[in-house]
């Protein structure tokens, strides 16, 4: 499968690819994917991520709790990768979001090929359509005090409150049939 490498800038103004990212997101989800402490790639699903030009720099902002082993992964690589898949691979993130990549390789179980990325230290996922490489130059914890009772009541009922890493977006590679289809 070759790859194009796509600048960031033209990502974030590319009709096609966000609109396809935010159809797999709202959809099964899209895969995040941090290096853990023995260098193996962790994929773990997202629903919620959100894109846009922040301080300037195209940036890709997601929430991860500290339970999750990916939670760990980020905070030793400080970077992440996020990853499009095909709309045909659903399964995968069926099976990333619900198996913990601490007692688990994920990636070998599924067969799946890793990216290696141009930027950071966190590769990609070599069948993903599309590749975000991100470093982290922001995080945030989700405050209790600040949030409606609705919310703590729907989402935080055990705490485990989101950290919200801002992830600069500093290399976008496509699958070049995919990026061929998509206007
Ligand atoms: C559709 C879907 C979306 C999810 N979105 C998130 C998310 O945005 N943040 C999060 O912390 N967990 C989310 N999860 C849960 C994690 O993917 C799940 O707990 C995963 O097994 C954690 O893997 P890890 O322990 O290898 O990091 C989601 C799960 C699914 C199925």
């Amino acid at each position: 499968m070759a790859r194009v490498d796509v600048h960031p800038n033209e990502w974030l103004g590319h009709p096609g690819l966000v609109r396809e990212t935010y159809a797999r997101l709202t959809a099964e989800g899209i895969l995040l994917a941090s290096l853990n402490e023995h260098g193996r790639l962790n994929p773990m699903t997202i629903g919620w991520c959100t894109f846009g030009a922040i301080w300037g720099r195209p940036m890709c902002v997601v929430l991860v709790r500290p339970s999750r082993h990916t939670y760990t992964c980020i905070e030793r690589t400080g970077d992440f990768t996020v990853n499009v898949l095909p709309e045909a691979l659903g399964q995968v993130p069926d099976y990333c979001g619900t198996v913990s990549g601490r007692s688990m390789d994920k990636l070998r179980h599924l067969e799946l090929d890793t990216l290696p990325s141009k930027h950071i230290s966190s590769s990609g996922i070599a069948c993903a359509n599309i590749v975000l490489e991100c470093k982290v130059v922001h995080r945030n914890d989700a405050q209790e005090a600040a949030f409606p009772e609705e919310i703590l009541a729907s989402y935080y009922p055990g705490g485990d409150f989101h950290r919200v890493y801002f992830g600069q977006v500093l290399g976008v590679s496509v699958d070049e049939a995919f990026l061929a289809g998509v206007r």
